[in-house]
């Protein structure tokens, strides 16, 4: 298969394009690195990637900022950090992507143990993660040609425990090689609308 994987780079993005690379042709997407460049936030920029790549069987995002911060500082505009850049910018990969997307393809998105399990300075990941997951559920009775689309909602990976220090206290990790088995079920599997819940 062909799949086009943004945020290739990342930690979890790395593990996937490892894991699904070995029997398949990645096309690694990042904003400032990889093979192809694109930023999510911006629709000419997503269009063009597609026009630049052709049609894929796979679409697969593993990028997303979100807001950290408590709650009775976080203005409107920080919230809107996570709407426009994790929650939009998938959203509009998969309502792009969706042109592109060969017959019985699919669209994997990324969401965030969080959406359940909420943490201290995390109003706006849960909010997003979950909108992200009520997106898939929706748009995946409205997928046209026996395409699917799923979203992997992860647990904080071990080889990025450092970066969250302190923010997930009580969880347990998991690797990023287990996340990126979650991805390759939703690519290669037969499930749709479904959340693909890793911890
Ligand atoms: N890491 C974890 O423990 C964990 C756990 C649960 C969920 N998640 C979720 O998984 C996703 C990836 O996390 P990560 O930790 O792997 O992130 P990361 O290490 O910060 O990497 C992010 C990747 O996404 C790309 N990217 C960022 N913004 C972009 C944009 N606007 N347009 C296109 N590409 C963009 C980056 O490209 P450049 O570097 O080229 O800019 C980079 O390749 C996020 O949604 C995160 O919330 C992560």
């Amino acid at each position: 298969m062909k799949i086009l994987l943004v945020g290739a780079g990342g930690d979890v993005g790395r593990a996937i394009a490892q894991t699904l690379g070995e029997t398949h042709t990645i096309l690694a997407v990042g904003r400032t690195s990889g093979e192809y460049r694109a930023d999510l936030t911006d629709d000419a920029s997503v269009a063009a990637l597609f026009r630049e790549t052709g049609p894929v069987d796979a679409i697969v995002s593993a990028a997303g900022h979100l807001h950290f911060g408590p709650l009775a500082e976080m203005s409107a505009a920080q919230f809107n950090v996570g709407l426009q850049d994790k929650l939009l910018g998938q959203v509009r990969l998969a309502l792009i992507g969706q042109h592109y997307l060969n017959d019985g393809g699919s669209i994997t998105l990324t969401s965030g143990i969080v959406a359940e399990e909420p943490i201290a300075q995390g109003v706006n990941a849960t909010a997003v993660n979950s909108a992200i997951e009520g997106f898939v559920r929706a748009a995946a009775t409205e997928l046209r040609g026996n395409r699917r689309i799923n979203v992997v909602s992860p647990t904080v990976l071990t080889e990025s425990l450092e970066r969250f220090a302190g923010f997930f206290p009580g969880f347990e990790s998991v690797p990023a090689r287990r996340a990126a088995l979650a991805y390759q079920r939703s690519v290669e599997g037969v499930q749709t609308g479904r959340v693909f819940r890793v911890w």
